[in-house]
């Protein structure tokens, strides 16, 4: 086989329908869902300015919807003002300005109910101090912070006076954030004295200080929030605590009413190669994507608590924290801390005690509490839960199946839903009054979104389950502007292909005989063994449903005959074998894997280790296990790695 089809080897045919309890009391029912679609195709601009109308309060209204005319740099709504903040916000307040805004738990067990009003007092009053600090419309903030309102807060107030934030997840180093901060030549940095995580300080003004000390000359101001007792130093003039700036602040601050494509955020993705990438988001067209994917795939109400378990380091912690559910006037979960902290029970204990309602996190946390058993989360009433949603990456059937009988009792939809820090918001997903799911799949396409998968001609790939390019072929709301000061990097890395015409997602997907996505991978990830070629995906997916196996990760290392042999790395349920325990593992994992897919998918070599490499945001390092599998030397900077110590182990060294 050549190009880029890939085979698939994966079969999975349990259907799940939604409950009718479910269904009865959903947004959208399945003539809802069909009209939206068919509004689509028949108008496809007419349909994002209905919904751009109807969700978006708007201080000047649009009249253009789309402008293509520079394209790929797609405009939309652009003779529109409004402001993310008010949308966020203010427009509540007439009718909810008591309703709770954001339930916050720390982990020693703090908690803090923040209303409407009084996050509308506290984003003004910070947003005036920013002001009062010369920050301008236009200037960049960046934010690095623990997961604690206060973050939430300085990007809303960011929003309010139109200054584009930039925020730099907790956990990385003082030389991340030096780059970041350089790349966006921000004037101002907003940190906290430290952050608790794992029952640990994070010092972040440490990191900041470092970060300060080897560049970022463009930084004028310092703001620190206390919430530690960390003994930190501050640099006179510079530094400012974040109680004594908002001492005194008026509680009312004008919005900067803004013209929609004005950048409303920049986030840096580490990609695989060279220096992260700024990745720069709208104001209105970000918000509406981040509106109604809220309603359409949570069906988000007016008594629903969410709990989206992602840092607001990450898109998702920007759109189904930060602004999508706030903006939908809903009641968000925010917690600081980490979710074995005191024990594996965390999570379900907050659930419980919160009332959640719609619970969203990563396959690779699910994964992690898996493996403690089910009796942590029967230890409580999870009874409030009504849906149950999944993102990041593909979530192998058994995750899959342990979240819907463990924690839904049966009873919950899964949203799977499959998107990119460049879309903005979710873009396949089920509708979950609609669709009948199946484990591991990210189903369909939202209304509005024109995604395919097509060979390396850019035709359509209409074969089922022959994998391809994953493409979306018309542009959206909440799409990727640029690359933050590299417009051609933005048209190198997204409009590659195809005579520039599809927006190139970096993935490779199939569809099966009923229409349904399933992601395989990375496009970088795709094996060749044999002249097969194989998504690291459907294998991993086939180690893990082995019951002694927790996470596993595929690679390739060249090989003279086979052109790639594949290597395996797992983490185990109970200890890490050795020796002669190890070598019989090997053995039935690779009889699994032939039982499953085929011989011509089974590991070469698989290696046992107590943890996989990962990034902070919890993706697995495929390119560092390539090197280790290769065996060659490392010379990426792996500092950064969530856990350093598994290298060796991986290596065989241990
Ligand atoms: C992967 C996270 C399979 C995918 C929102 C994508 C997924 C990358 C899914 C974006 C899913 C995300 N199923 N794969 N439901 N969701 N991915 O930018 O490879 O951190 O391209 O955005 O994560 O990661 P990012």
């Amino acid at each position: 086989m050549s190009g880029i089809e890939i085979n698939s080897v994966l079969t999975e045919n349990r259907l799940f329908e939604p409950s009718a309890e479910f269904v009865a009391k959903a947004r959208l029912k399945p003539d809802d869902l069909k009209a939206l679609k068919q509004r689509a195709e028949e108008d496809y601009e007419g349909f994002w300015a209905d919904q751009a109308r109807e969700h978006i309060d708007w201080q000047t209204p649009f009249t253009r919807t789309l402008d293509d005319s520079n394209a790929p740099h797609f405009k939309w709504f652009s003779d529109g003002r409004m402001n993310v903040s008010y949308n966020c916000i203010d427009r509540h307040l007439e009718k909810n300005a008591d309703k709770t805004a954001i339930i916050f738990e720390g982990e020693p067990g703090d908690t803090r109910h923040i209303s409407y009003q009084q996050l509308h007092d506290q984003v003004c009053q910070f947003a005036n101090a920013l002001r009062a600090k010369g920050v301008n419309k236009g200037d960049r903030v960046v934010i690095y912070m623990p997961m604690v309102p206060e973050a939430v807060i300085a990007m809303q107030a960011c929003a309010r006076i139109g200054a584009i934030h930039s925020v730099v997840f907790g956990g990385f180093s003082a030389d991340s954030l030096r780059d970041r901060i350089d790349d966006a030549r921000a004037v101002m940095l907003i940190t906290a004295d430290g952050g608790t995580r794992g029952g640990k300080t994070v010092d972040l003004k440490e990191a900041a200080d470092k970060a300060m000390s080897k560049g970022c000359e463009s930084i004028q101001n310092v703001i620190v929030l206390k919430r530690s007792a960390h003994d930190i130093t501050m640099q006179e003039g510079r530094d400012h605590w974040w109680s004594d700036v908002v001492d005194g602040m008026d509680s009312h601050c004008e919005p900067e009413w803004v013209n929609a494509e004005d950048p409303l955020f920049l986030l840096y993705t580490s990609g695989s190669t060279g220096k992260p990438k700024g990745i720069q988001h709208s104001s209105a067209g970000y918000l509406l994507n981040a509106i109604v994917t809220n309603l359409w795939v949570f069906d988000l109400n007016d008594d629903d608590i969410f709990w989206c378990t992602a840092d607001v380091g990450w898109i998702t912690g920007h759109t189904y924290v930060a602004y999508g559910p706030l903006a939908a006037g809903s009641t968000i979960v925010m917690f600081e801390g980490a979710p074995v902290i005191p024990d594996a029970g965390r999570f379900w204990k907050m659930c419980e005690q919160h009332k959640v309602t719609i619970f969203y996190t990563a396959p690779t946390a699910i994964r992690a509490l898996m493996k403690f058993g089910d009796e942590y989360p029967n230890r409580y009433d999870l009874s409030s839960i009504r849906l149950l949603g999944t993102v990041g990456e593909p979530i192998n059937p058994e995750a899959w199946m342990w979240y819907h009988t463990v924690i839904g009792k049966e009873r919950c939809p899964i949203v799977d839903t499959w998107w990119q820090t460049e879309t903005g918001a979710h873009v396949l997903s089920p509708v979950p009054g609609v669709t009948v799911t199946k484990p591991g799949s990210c189903t369909f396409a939202l209304p509005g979104m024109d995604v395919d998968i097509v060979n390396e001609e850019g035709e359509s790939i209409t074969e089922a389950n022959t994998g391809g390019y994953l493409v979306i072929r018309k542009p959206w709301p909440s799409m990727v502007r640029t690359v933050w000061g590299d417009d051609q990097r933005y048209i190198d890395t997204y409009f590659p292909k195809f005579g520039g015409r599809y927006y190139l997602a970096g993935d490779s997907a199939r569809r099966d005989e009923d229409g349904y996505f399933w992601i395989m991978g990375r496009i970088d990830d795709v094996l060749n063994v044999s002249g097969h070629r194989l998504g690291t995906m459907e294998i991993e997916s086939a180690l893990v449903s082995h019951k002694a196996v927790v996470e596993a990760a595929v690679v390739g290392r060249p090989h003279d005959v086979k052109g790639e042999a594949i290597v395996a790395f797992i983490i185990c349920q109970n200890e890490r074998p050795v020796g002669e325990e190890a070598e019989k593992m090997v053995a039935e994992l690779r009889n699994w894997v032939g039982e499953q897919i085929g011989a011509i998918a089974k590991p070469d070599d698989i290696r046992f280790a107590d943890g996989l490499p990962k990034t902070r945001s919890g993706k697995i390092m495929r390119r560092l296990l390539r090197t280790i599998a290769a065996g060659e030397e490392i010379t990426s900077d792996i500092s950064t790695l969530e856990n350093e110590a598994v290298v060796a182990q991986l290596q065989g060294e241990t």
